[in-house]
């Protein structure tokens, strides 16, 4: 499964829309029913209205109905150069994924099928503000 998930990412990298920086990120993310979302980044002239790869493979799933993230992986790096160095998910990107994460959600980086780490929402998110403090 993280072969194929990473595999996706890489693919819908090609995907990626990032005109001003120049960085490419693809996420692939396995949901609760076992269908895969992808995702890219997608970035705006207005440079804040740029929406990261994890969240539109999130928004993708959750607008098709799932409310679980069982696996997330997500490659990134700049155009015409394979991945090379981990592309951490940003801060918002981390409270996004955390919204419909448990325990057991594994959240994969990676720059080639061999080469990933794997994490829980808790070690790249701790402390998270969540529904519980609601
Ligand atoms: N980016 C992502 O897609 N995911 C992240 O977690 C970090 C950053 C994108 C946003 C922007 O298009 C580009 O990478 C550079 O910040």
């Amino acid at each position: 499964m993280v072969k194929e998930l990473i595999r996706q990412a890489l693919m819908a990298r090609e995907n990626a829309y990032a005109p001003y920086s120049d960085y490419l990120v693809g996420a692939s993310l396995l949901a609760g029913s076992g269908r895969i979302y992808t995702g890219c980044n997608v970035e705006n002239a207005s440079y804040g209205a740029t929406n990261c790869a994890e969240r539109t493979a999130v928004f993708k799933a959750v607008s098709e109905g799932e409310r679980k993230i069982s696996f997330i992986c997500i490659v990134g790096g700049k155009r015409g150069k394979k991945p090379s160095s981990y592309a951490y998910p940003c801060g918002v990107c981390r409270q996004v994924i955390s919204e419909f994460a448990d325990d057991d959600t594994k959240i994969i980086v990676a720059n080639s099928e061999d080469d990933y780490e794997v994490y829980s929402i808790k070690e790249i998110l701790p402390f998270a503000f969540s529904k519980e403090n609601l």
